[in-house]
């Protein structure tokens, strides 16, 4: 019986990387509230990144399309539904220069088909649950929450290659790093410059979302957030791949110069954003989150090779010229450059203190600690990584799944 819980929410993309740890704090915060965790189980989707939950009372799982409008529908009816948080999508910018046309099926078309499910469900129930063009009559917490990217915004100038002081201050960013390499930063009013397939298909997410608010005064927020690392990503990104690499001792390949910069956020800072915003947060609104984290790609590489190397004990001491003993890192030899991604961004930098201002949400972690958090999580996690890498758990969904 659905009515025993307070609320009833679906969390689209709940096997995927952020999914899971947002997944993982609404069923553990929140016992009152069912968690319906809504995933196609792509290559990207993995149920035994929620092992530790899924036996809770709390929580469903419910492998589907987001494409599937009446399948939506039907869960919504069933479950009566009051809130959906939507991060199902297709994440890897790479494979969407390979192929757009799935990123415009599942991120736009699954996007409208979850909005025009929930525009029909919501308008179909009595008060409370109607809402009407100026939401007057919008008198439950019933809202339709879109996870986005801050790569929508496309890229900003590098001013300063070798980092100025950042006129914010945060915990995200390390005492030692804290550098911002342009003057300019993505802020809520900025407007969107999409770059890749990936970004485009995004960009035109957020403006259904925001359409469905304006046309329908269905009960919509943004947020877009920058890049994210922590446990459980697929080991196509950037952070997971380089671990794994680093340990084999594998190349770490790295596009053009490795200068293009990126700001980073702790996955479970996300996570937090998402629970503060989806029960604070003003409905029309946008927030961007971000660290205030900036880093050029190798310079992470570097901290990742010396994190991993001093975890491994591979770290050497050698005496210089001048009898200084200092520490040198082997694996630093496995960094080599390829050529560049095509249309790659230079420079993402997001400014969140509007999130800071009105809803009080920092991050919780400096960079170092979030980064050796995640590299001992990667290593300690062995037989998880093998099984992603080695596509047993796909064949495991298929035998669970398709061949029913
Ligand atoms: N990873 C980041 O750094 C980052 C940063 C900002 C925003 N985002 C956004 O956050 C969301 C989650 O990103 P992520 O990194 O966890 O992605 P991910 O690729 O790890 O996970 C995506 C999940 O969506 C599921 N999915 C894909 N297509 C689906 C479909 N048609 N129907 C139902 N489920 C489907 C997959 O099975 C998977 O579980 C995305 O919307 C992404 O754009 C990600």
């Amino acid at each position: 019986m659905s009515n025993q819980f307070t609320r009833n929410i679906i969390i689209t993309g709940g096997a995927g990387f952020i999914g899971n740890h947002v997944v993982r704090l609404f069923v553990n915060k929140y016992p009152e509230y069912k968690i319906i965790n809504l995933d196609k189980l792509t290559y990207a989707g993995n149920l035994a990144n929620l092992k530790d939950i899924e036996d809770k009372p709390n929580y469903k799982f419910v492998k589907m399309d987001i494409c599937d409008f009446d399948g939506v529908l039907k869960l919504m009816q069933d479950e009566h539904v009051d809130g959906i948080i939507h991060l199902a999508a297709e994440s890897h910018v790479d494979r969407s220069i390979k192929d757009p046309f799935t990123f415009a099926q599942t991120n736009v078309m699954g996007t409208l088909s979850l909005l025009q499910a929930a525009k029909a469900y919501w308008e179909s129930q009595p008060v409370p649950y109607q809402i009407s063009i100026f939401n007057s009559k919008f008198s439950i917490p019933c809202r339709f929450y879109h996870i986005s990217t801050d790569e929508v915004y496309g890229a900003l100038e590098m001013t300063h290659p070798d980092g100025i002081e950042p006129p914010f201050t945060t915990k995200a960013s390390s005492g030692k790093h804290h550098l911002a390499y342009g003057e300019k930063f993505f802020t809520e009013d900025l407007k969107y410059q999409p770059h890749s397939p990936y970004s485009a298909a995004k960009a035109s997410s957020d403006h259904f979302v925001r359409a469905f608010h304006d046309t329908f005064g269905l009960p919509t927020i943004v947020t877009n957030c920058s890049n994210n690392y922590g446990p459980y990503q697929f080991p196509e990104k950037l952070i997971p791949l380089f671990i794994n690499n680093i340990r084999h001792r594998k190349p770490l390949p790295v596009y053009g110069k490795g200068e293009n910069v990126r700001d980073w956020l702790y996955v479970e800072d996300h996570a937090r954003a998402i629970d503060l915003i989806f029960h604070k947060g003003k409905i029309a609104e946008t927030y961007n989150i971000g660290g205030f984290n900036e880093w050029k790609n190798i310079d992470i590489i570097k901290v990742l090779i010396q994190t991993v190397d001093k975890a491994l004990g591979r770290v050497k001491l050698e005496t210089t010229e001048t009898g200084e003993t200092i520490e040198t890192y082997p694996d630093m030899a496995l960094i080599t450059y390829v050529t560049d991604r095509a249309g790659h961004d230079l420079r993402y930098a997001i400014d969140s203190s509007k999130l800071q201002r009105e809803l009080g949400w920092e991050p919780s972690l400096q960079f170092e600690e979030g980064i050796e958090k995640t590299v001992r999580w990667y290593l300690d996690n062995q037989a998880w990584m093998d099984n992603v890498t080695s596509g047993d758990y796909m064949k495991y969904y298929e035998e669970m799944y398709d061949n029913r």
